[in-house]
């Protein structure tokens, strides 16, 4: 079989049900460049990757894909590709500089032009609070490890709902808490840069605490469409053996369990718990924490991206971990072909994800809000990108996902990570993400394959209902 055959028969396999929604996912820090407009303040981001050492070649999200400047553009294509959503994020430090107090209304009035664009081209905004970008000030201030933190973001998403409610339907909290917690706080691998276990800790307690805050204050609001995005990372184990079982759950705890378990059943896994007591990190709960974090939920945002093995075993010093007391514990590097973040392909373990997910929180819908795949992508003499990678990546995660909507899990959309090539954090723009090339010198955009596929994909969806 031609690969053109493989593809064909893999796009004219899918179904999914009437209604479900197509987008694709961006950051704000990602994004927007714009760094110092307007009256934006800064960002843990804008320090971490002006810190030297910490992202790759020292890039940063200064100017980015200019994302602030050219959005019409950005959204035009969006409707080229037939999108019926985007997912994007607010930046906290465009609306409040300080964190806190004064608000900065030139940036809440880019968050309007950007959705009227949005709703004036037909596609739905999906908004996320925070994706990551910290205002420094808070940090400054002990950031989440602190409190207080959770409160202050509660009062941002009241500025927010309050500005843009009247125009934007589908609200989250927090994209993967997991990441700002455990790479922020204990591998340090993203901003803020810290690497204590004890910080780790309250961290995830006080990103939780802050979703369940801000959960309040949008119901208040009238927000009838609200959600959290979680990471998963399906943990094997590397062998039978009691330690590398033991290893297994352990990380699976910190990466699946201690997010998910808290925002939809309104407890901590008591394994979890022991775990960082046993690391001197215990959680800092205080009484009716947990009934706030178990905010009903209208949706739960999955990314997934891939999976891992892991086994008991000592870490080389250069990998420092992101698991509380995970000093012990060894992700296997993955067999077989990787992307250029050198990570492994698994659809299969996808279906399984969302069957097991649906089991740990009947009766939510799931909504997967990234998945994608980063290859170096190169623009032709003829001015195309053939990403033949992300187009199998795409068709078969999408593959993947209708079966496991046939075995039963109640998955309502997909985004598609990214719209662009973008700032990828740590990895700065060295590794591409976009169904849409950008030229980091012009800024010029080319859909690539993947993002002509897609729209293929959305086509068919729209022309069977
Ligand atoms: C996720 C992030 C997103 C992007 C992808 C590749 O963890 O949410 O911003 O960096 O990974």
């Amino acid at each position: 079989m031609t690969t053109t055959d493989a593809r064909e028969d893999l796009l004219a396999g899918l179904t999914f049900p009437p209604g479900f929604v197509f987008g694709a996912a961006t950051a704000a820090y990602q994004i927007e460049g714009a760094v110092t407009e307007d009256g934006r303040g800064p960002s843990i981001w804008d320090t971490y990757s002006h810190t030297p050492g910490r992202t790759f070649q020292g890039h940063t999200g200064d100017v980015a894909v200019d994302h602030y400047h050219r959005y019409p553009a950005d959204v035009a294509l969006m409707e080229e590709l037939g999108l019926s959503a985007y997912r994007f994020s607010v930046s906290w430090p465009r609306v409040l500089p300080e964190g806190s107090g004064r608000v900065e209304q030139r940036g809440l009035d880019f968050y309007r032009r950007l959705v009227d664009e949005l709703l004036g081209a037909g596609v739905d905004p999906w908004l996320t609070l925070y994706h990551w970008d910290l205002p420094q000030a808070l940090q400054d201030r002990g950031g989440w490890a602190d409190r207080d933190t959770a409160e202050r973001f509660a009062d941002y998403a009241a500025v927010v709902v309050d500005a843009l409610g009247d125009r934007v339907r589908h609200w989250s909290t927090l994209n993967e808490p997991m990441c700002s917690a455990l790479l922020g706080h204990m591998s340090g691998l993203h901003a803020p840069g810290l690497q204590d276990p004890v910080a780790a800790s309250a961290a995830t307690h006080h990103l939780l605490l802050g979703h369940g805050l801000a959960a309040g204050r949008l119901r208040a609001a009238g927000v009838d469409s609200f959600g959290i995005t979680l990471n998963f990372t399906p943990m094997n184990p590397a062998s039978d053996s009691a330690a590398d079982l033991d290893a297994a759950r352990r990380l699976d705890g910190q990466q699946n369990r201690m997010f998910l378990e808290p925002a939809v059943n309104g407890e901590y896994p008591a394994d979890v718990v022991a775990d960082l007591e046993a690391a001197g990190a215990p959680l800092p709960i205080r009484d009716g924490d947990l009934e706030v974090i178990a905010a009903p939920l209208d949706w739960l945002g999955v990314n997934y991206y891939f999976e891992s093995t892991v086994q008991a075993g000592p870490r080389p010093a250069e990998k420092p971990t992101s698991f509380i007391g995970g000093e012990d514990v060894l992700e296997l590097d993955p067999v077989g072909v990787t992307t250029t973040m050198g990570w492994g392909i698994s659809p299969e373990a996808f279906t399984d994800l969302l069957l097991w997910i649906g089991s740990r929180a009947p009766g939510v819908p799931l909504v997967i809000t990234e998945n994608g795949s980063a290859w170096d992508d190169v623009v032709d003499a003829e001015g195309a990108v053939h990403d033949p990678e992300r187009v199998d990546f795409l068709l078969r995660h999408l593959a993947a996902m209708t079966t496991a909507i046939e075995k039963g899990a109640d998955v309502r959309g997909y985004f598609a990570w990214s719209l662009l090539d973008n700032f990828e954090w740590a990895r700065g723009y060295a590794q591409r993400f976009g169904l849409v090339h950008v030229d980091y010198e012009t800024q010029r955009r080319t859909v690539k394959d993947s993002g002509r596929v897609y729209a293929e994909v959305l086509r068919r969806h729209r022309e069977a209902q």
